[in-house]
């Protein structure tokens, strides 16, 4: 298994280009499956949960062309030969979950392993499978899987989701674009992924109006024609990135994503002590020299509140702060795992339930830590970079699935990094 090394304690400089979106494409992918014509995406982030993505698209029939190095995929689906979402790869990325609407609603068929929990919480589907219902279909989970069916077709309705879900938000979506009649969602999630998902669909034909705000109204249409969409920046990467200069020092611009795709975590980061200025290209960052970062009270919200995606990474800045922080994470129940490993390098953290309180230190010391998820392993990077020494991160696999090329990317800015073949 590959490592990676990080010399710490160097400020970084430059400009450093922000991919597509990771959880924007596995959502465009998808889609696809709703018509029989080519959907050709570009700006396409070259991950391996993307491979994963285009894996479990051919073992349903699909055609996936990846072109360009995989910035573009050309997708046909224009015979869907299974509709069977098989447990090994349903278990390896759960965001498989995303074909269950567009089968049904092409084929009118689905059986689509329950995904099964993941190191950050249980993630269970039952609103997924809650709004597919309430559009018709006859779910029946049965062996682990979710044998769904709706030979009369699907007919619009208006749902209500009790709490915000993405992954819901977008299945029932995608389901209701093929649906006979007028499709509400209510308390639908806000994500930037949903607007551009929705972009999509209407570019395909779809007749959809509101996606960004709570309520989604989805006019149901005979069929869909194909199209060529821009994925969405990553809002998780650009995030992600800004936290580079500010844990490590130096100014460095992101190019490829505004502020807007960010805007409660980017207000975080100025009350945090850092300056980001809004430029032609993207967001440039930078750490006032020599000042530690303000401590910091941190709540994870659905869109457009803070992102849960960036809560590991904001918790290495503020293990270097001048005072406690607070971070409370309410999406996931299981989402400090990177904690344990910040304390190997010299963070001081206490997690009681949901909330960790973090004092901040002078200093990080570089040392052999494990990544355990996709956004605690880059926290774990992002502590490397500002850690005097040498740091390690083991398990890179994780990293792997969410970031493309990071330590081209980190190298680019200046930091000390390299990947160990393992
Ligand atoms: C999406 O996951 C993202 N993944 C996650 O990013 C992200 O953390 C999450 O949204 C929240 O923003 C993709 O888009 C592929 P949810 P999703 O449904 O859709 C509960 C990353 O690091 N819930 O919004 O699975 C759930 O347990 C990943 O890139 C139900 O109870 O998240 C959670 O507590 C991690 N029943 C909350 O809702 C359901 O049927 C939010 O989950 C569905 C969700």
């Amino acid at each position: 298994m590959d490592k990676i090394v990080i010399r710490g304690g160097r400020p970084l400089s430059g400009r450093l280009h922000v991919s597509g979106a990771k959880n924007a494409c596995l959502a465009l992918m998808p889609a696809a499956i709703l018509t029989e014509e080519p959907l050709t995406l570009t700006n396409a982030p070259g991950l391996s949960d993307i491979r994963t993505m285009t894996a479990l698209l051919e073992s349903l029939g699909c055609e996936v062309a990846a072109l360009q190095g995989g910035r573009v995929l050309a997708i046909g689906a224009e015979r869907i030969t299974s509709v069977r979402a098989d447990y090994e790869i349903v278990r390896r990325m759960r965001a498989s979950v995303l074909v269950l609407g567009p089968l049904l609603a092409r084929t009118g068929r689905a059986e689509v392993s329950l995904p099964g929990g993941c190191a950050i919480g249980a993630r269970p589907v039952d609103l997924h499978l809650m709004g597919l219902e309430r559009l018709g279909a006859e779910l029946d989970l049965r062996e682990g899987y979710i044998h769904a069916r709706a030979p009369r077709g699907l007919r619009g309705a208006v749902i209500e989701f009790p709490l915000v879900s993405v992954g819901a938000t977008e299945n029932v979506m995608m389901a209701a674009v093929l649906a006979r009649g007028t499709t509400v969602l209510r308390n639908a999630a806000r994500e930037p992924e949903i607007v551009d998902l929705a972009a999509c669909l209407n570019a395909m034909g779809a007749r959809i109006s509101g996606a960004g705000s709570r309520e989604i109204v989805i006019e149901g249409v005979a069929g869909l024609h194909g199209a060529t969409h821009r994925v969405v920046a990553d809002r998780i990467e650009l995030g992600t990135y800004m936290l580079a200069p500010a844990i490590a020092g130096g100014r460095v611009e992101l190019i490829g994503g505004g502020r807007a795709l960010v805007a409660a975590f980017t207000d975080k980061l100025e009350e945090a002590g850092m300056c980001v200025e809004e430029t032609a290209e993207g967001l440039a960052v930078s750490r006032p020299d020599g000042a530690r970062p303000r401590p910091l009270h941190v709540v994870t919200e659905p869109f457009p509140g803070f992102p849960t995606d960036l809560q590991a990474q904001m918790m290495a800045l503020l293990t270097l702060a001048d005072g406690q922080s607070v971070l409370e994470e309410r999406i996931f129940e299981n989402r400090f795992m990177h904690a344990p490993e910040l304390a190997r390098m010299g963070a001081r953290i206490d997690i009681h339930g949901g909330v960790a309180r973090v004092t901040g230190v002078e200093a990080l010391r570089g040392a052999p830590v494990m990544a355990t998820d996709l956004r605690a392993s880059v926290s774990l990077i992002l502590a490397g970079l500002a850690a005097e020494g040498e740091t390690v991160v083991s398990r890179v696999y994780h990293l792997d699935r969410g970031y493309e090329r990071v330590e081209e990317k980190l190298s680019g800015i200046g930091a000390a990094i390299e990947r160990i073949r393992g």
